[in-house]
């Protein structure tokens, strides 16, 4: 295996054919998108769905539905049954599953990411997926095309959205139902839904069917890479919700190394842009500073770089965050994921430590200095160390040892 082969690159690669796998196993040659259920659906029905939506589900619809979350009840039942429930600890009271479901008017452990595009945040998401009984809202504003969401018009949409989701009220979801009817990657990362939009594609886009779904599930998790946190924030201020929340942060020069790579990247200025990234990271900084005054137990901050050089604690500490107890299954996928299958000890586990860094040698300094010069706040504000010359940018440690001041 080459030597730059990053262990973040073989998660993706390992995501994606999981994925892929999926979708050949069950619609092979046929694009999803143009599949018709298998079971012919009653005439009455078929009507009713296209005048009302969701509104009048016939029977043979609701029976399905009762059947697949009586099921899954069952199922999270069984695999929370030997579950570490809080019952005091991370201040969460919490001392059964009940507690901790909506549809039993329990609170479930809400854990959200707040991230940008290629900064880290499909690992550390699955890092928190890795939990058993854990719902996973997958980055669901990404209806929202490529465009980071700062302020008006956008922002009240997406927080109305955000807060839906984590409520599991899908009645105003409509819209974001439809974009994942025509793009099902919006699903693919909950393997909860996904495998019951696999076996009923016909109820997969009910709104009563997901709503009942989420609320059966004690942990839920959000990812989202396109809202700034000056609006995330919301969020910590809803205490009903009482969500916790981490910042993940990386050096601008490794994110705009890897979105060069991302076809869609480079016409979105948002994506594209030092100048506008930077930005971001300053704001988000600002808004850190003050968040972590405000809400010092459900706000903080990681540097994804630090998180890669020391996994293991990190997510000891991130889990210990959240409120989550550190599973053997989470403990698994860390190990699965960080460890060499052959070659001994921790080869991947030393590409690791790399992949953060691969812009050291992938950039020119020139295109360094470039993003340098519109990044030279937001990296002081980071801890990131400018690089001086190419020999320099190839040899230095582009960290500082960081802790956020307040
Ligand atoms: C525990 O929660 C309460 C209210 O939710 C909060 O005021 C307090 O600061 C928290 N304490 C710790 C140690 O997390
Ligand atoms: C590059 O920068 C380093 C560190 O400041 C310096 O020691 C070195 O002489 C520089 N090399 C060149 C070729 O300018």
């Amino acid at each position: 295996m080459s030597k730059r082969a990053s262990f973040y690159g073989l998660i993706s690669v390992g995501i994606f054919f999981a994925v892929y796998l999926i979708f050949n196993e069950n619609y092979g040659r046929h694009s999803m998108r143009k599949t018709e259920p298998t079971v012919p659906v009653p005439q009455q029905l078929e009507q009713k769905n296209s005048k009302a939506d969701t509104k009048d589900i016939v029977d043979p619809v609701s029976e399905l539905i009762d059947q697949i979350i009586s099921k899954q009840r069952r199922l999270i039942s069984e695999e929370t049954k030997d579950y570490s429930f809080p019952n005091g600890r991370y201040n969460i009271s919490a001392s059964k599953l009940e507690d901790l479901v909506i549809e039993k008017n329990g609170r479930p452990i809400r854990s959200v990411i707040v991230a940008t595009w290629r900064s880290g945040s499909t690992f550390l998401g699955e890092i928190l997926n890795a939990h058993p009984a854990n719902y996973y809202h997958c980055e669901p504003l990404i209806a929202f095309d490529i465009a980071r969401i700062r302020g008006p018009p956008l922002a009240k949409k997406a927080l109305k959205w955000v807060k839906d989701l984590l409520n599991c009220e899908y009645q105003d979801l409509g819209e974001y139902l439809s974009y994942a009817k025509k793009d099902l990657w919006a699903f693919a990362f909950n393997p909860y839904l996904w495998k019951q939009c696999e076996a009923h594609q016909d109820i997969c886009f009910y709104r009563e069917f997901h709503s009942s779904l989420c609320k059966l599930f004690p942990f839920q998790s959000m990812k989202l890479v396109r809202l700034r946190l000056q609006i995330a924030q919301e969020l910590l201020a809803d205490e009903k919700l009482a969500v916790r929340m981490v910042l993940l942060v990386r050096d601008p020069r490794g994110i705009l190394q890897s979105r060069k790579h991302r076809e869609w990247c480079p016409p979105n200025p948002d994506c594209s842009e030092p100048a506008l990234t930077c930005a971001d990271m300053v704001s988000d900084f600002k808004v850190a500073v003050k968040l972590l005054k405000k809400y010092p137990t459900r706000f903080k901050v990681i540097r994804y770089e630090d998180l890669s050089l020391d996994p293991y604690k990190h997510v000891a500490e991130l889990y210990k965050f959240y409120g989550l107890f550190f599973h053997p299954k989470a403990r698994n996928f860390l190990e699965s994921h960080t460890k060499a299958n052959k070659g001994g000890v921790s080869s991947t586990f030393r590409n690791s430590k790399a992949a953060p860094f691969h812009w050291k040698t992938q950039l020119e300094f020139k295109e360094v200095k470039e993003i340098q010069k519109s990044c030279a706040t937001a990296m002081e504000y980071w801890g990131y160390v400018p690089a001086v010359n190419a020999t320099h940018q190839k040899e230095f440690n582009p960290l500082t040892n960081y802790v956020l001041k307040l």
